[in-house]
């Protein structure tokens, strides 16, 4: 039976473009007399439907596709909605004024453009390189500075490295001070930035196993089998698990998308996503100052997706899906292995040893693991969905690839001012990795209220022992503007006043944070204003189905305010009723040598806990002894 979260077919793709194609000169009035439109598609996504939809309006019924129309010459953005099914136009929007997503076939003629431009060639040759071949050309979404080019054209930024074929590691040998704008139009290359010569560091990147030396020794196998099978299983999109079920989608922007998560048929999340994060670079110099990638809203995490081996990606019983992804033409592709499913390990879930009577009662953790990993640029990032047998839901981001890197002095033994020295000549900028998690809460059922805990130490006990909770209820948007706090254990309780556990407390679950960094750029700077979801940990909306990602929908080029500062503005009542957290986090990365040539895993991430969700420790009835037990 078919469901409105099935992930897309290249058969809906196809058809909702070409409804948009046929209907264009029908909604657009103002398309240049006698030019032929020449359209791309940059996003094609499930338009899913409003949660507080009665079932059977949003449940069996109408396939809903939001295309974005995009006008290579006049630079005209639409927002057309359409019905699969019927299939016809329900909705259509022009908006003017934003850029949606880069597009790869843009980006490959942008990297044309700039090979073929004179001042580039030059500049290139003034560090020696004579073949274009050798460069490698990065393109970068542009970013808004307020420049003269920011003047409301498609543009990219362009930045180039030296390689000695196209297998090598060109973040080994940057050309730096060299930065080319391009136009997305008409692929005029609007400017060449030379600020000056630094010599290209030498040595190579490489990081394949031919490249490396001798390779380690030691290794003997381990190997993960489940001879009965996993424990879980996948119907198309819907997945259970030892009392878990959810749903997942795969979205060309944000990627994996989870739904209707549940356990022992209790609602927990009805959605949950990474909506949007920021690379923002904290360096001054000219290759670096305007790097700050929204990889989800400008690039596309969904689209970045990369096919999973098994044995390398994924160890174990694993259950793969295919997704179908939009291909800025009206056509489609599959990435095949694209969303990994597993069941693994995870320790001691709880122990204790009777000293009295020497019985060791002892019960295994497991969790169930639904991940992809986008590629973007340099930069790899594995999102990492964990449900764990106690009612623990986490994510964890891996955050691996290489990194953003420069070229200085061979002689310094110091990276100039904001940045590590990575190799001779070779240095990395300091940066963040900011994530903001959507999670469209619904705890017990829809109406939910956030309140923040704090643990502290009380002045006014006699013994001066004393530790207090206080909860603070989030009343409305402005006041749920919060920032972590490690130091009194601040966490964030979602809970329903409607539903009690057995103590009379209302059920709740926790968002507990592990790392809760914020943006460092300063107040008043693009970024910070491009970016405002990540300068607070914790955002609470009220839901509304137009409001899906925290730096508004098109934050490529974008000036800033959309998203989350333009809907709390309102500062809209969130006490019980369904609401939205958005939870930014990550990493504030100072690259160490470790990191280079290719960087070992870094994580970042956070847990949903119960907590009062359950009237006591709810793995009580897990068997004690899944294979072999010594007795003690
Ligand atoms: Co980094």
């Amino acid at each position: 039976m078919s469901h409105s979260f099935d992930l897309l077919t290249a058969e809906e793709i196809a058809t909702a473009c070409a409804v948009a194609k046929a209907g264009y000169l029908d909604h657009v009035s103002d398309h240049p007399a006698g030019l032929e439109p020449k359209l791309r598609y940059p996003v094609v996504q499930l338009l899913e439907p409003d949660r507080r939809a009665p079932p059977d309006a949003g449940g069996n019924g109408a396939r809903l596709l939001e295309v974005v129309v995009l006008e290579r010459r006049t630079g005209l953005v639409n927002e057309v909605i359409v019905d699969v099914g019927s299939p016809r136009v329900i909705d259509w929007r022009t908006v003017p004024g934003v850029q949606p997503p880069l597009l790869i076939d843009e980006s490959g003629k942008a990297i044309g453009a700039m090979k073929a431009d004179p001042r580039f060639v030059a500049a290139v040759a003034a560090r020696g390189i004579t073949d274009m071949d050798l460069v490698q050309v990065d393109p970068w979404p542009a970013g808004n500075f307020g420049l003269p080019y920011d003047d409301g054209r498609r543009i990219v930024r362009c930045i180039p490295y030296q390689v000695e074929d196209p297998t090598d590691n060109g973040y080994a040998h940057p050309l730096e001070g060299i930065v080319g704008i391009v136009d997305c139009s008409s692929y005029e290359v609007i400017d060449v930035i030379d600020s000056g010569v630094v010599a290209v560091p030498p040595n190579s990147g490489r990081y394949g196993a031919a490249d490396v030396g001798p390779i380690r020794d030691g290794l003997r196998p381990l190997e993960i089998t489940q001879p009965e099978g996993p424990s879980f299983v996948v119907d198309g999109n819907a997945v259970e698990w030892l009392g878990w079920t959810l749903r997942f989608s795969f979205n060309p922007i944000e990627g994996l998308v989870l739904h209707q998560i549940a356990y022992l048929g209790r609602p927990i999340l009805d959605r949950a996503s990474i909506a949007e994060m920021v690379v923002p670079y904290g360096a001054g110099a000219a290759t670096h100052w305007w790097k700050n990638a929204f990889d989800v809203g400008e690039w596309g995490l969904g689209r970045l997706t990369q096919s999973l081996e098994r044995g390398c990606d994924c160890l174990g019983e694993i259950r793969y899906a295919d997704v179908v992804l939009p291909d800025e033409h009206g056509g489609s592709r599959v990435v095949t292995n694209a969303v990994c499913m597993h069941e693994e390990d995870f320790g001691i879930l709880w122990k204790h040893v009777n000293l009295w009577v020497n019985d060791n009662q002892v019960r295994r953790n497991r969790r169930f693991v639904i991940s992809f990993v986008s590629t973007v640029g340099n930069y790899d990032y594995g999102f990492f969905w964990y449900f764990y047998l106690d009612g623990t839901i986490q994510l964890e981001v891996k955050l691996t690839g290489i990194l953003q890197t420069g070229a200085c002095d061979q002689r310094a033994t110091e990276a100039p001012d904001n940045g590590s020295l990575l190799a001779p000549g070779l240095w990395a900028p300091y940066h963040q990795h900011l994530f903001c998690a959507r999670l469209d809460v619904t705890v017990d059922g829809p109406d939910n209220s956030v309140e923040e805990i704090d643990v502290v130490g009380d002045v006014g006990q006699e013994f001066g022992n004393a530790i207090v909770t206080r909860a603070t209820l989030l009343e409305t948007e402005r006041q749920a503007q919060r920032l972590a706090n490690a130091e009194i254990s601040r966490r964030w309780r979602i809970l329903n006043s409607h539903a009690k556990n057995a103590l009379g407390q209302p059920t709740s679950y926790m968002l507990v944070t592990a790392s809760p960094v914020t943006l460092l750029a300063q107040p008043g700077s693009a970024i910070a204003k491009r970016a405002a979801f990540a300068t607070m940990n914790l955002w609470v909306t009220p839901y509304h189905p137009d409001e899906r990602r925290p730096a508004g929908s098109h934050p490529n080029q974008h000036p800033g305010g959309a998203g989350l500062p333009e809907w709390t503005a309102h500062d809209r009542p969130i006490v019980d009723r369904p609401i939205t957290l958005w939870h930014t986090f990550g990493v504030s990365h100072v690259p160490r040598p470790e990191d280079w040539p290719v960087m070992p895993v870094e994580y970042a991430g956070f847990h949903l806990r119960p907590a009062g969700f359950f009237d006591r420790n709810p793995a009580l009835d897990l068997p004690a002894h899944m294979g072999d037990c010594c007795e003690l």
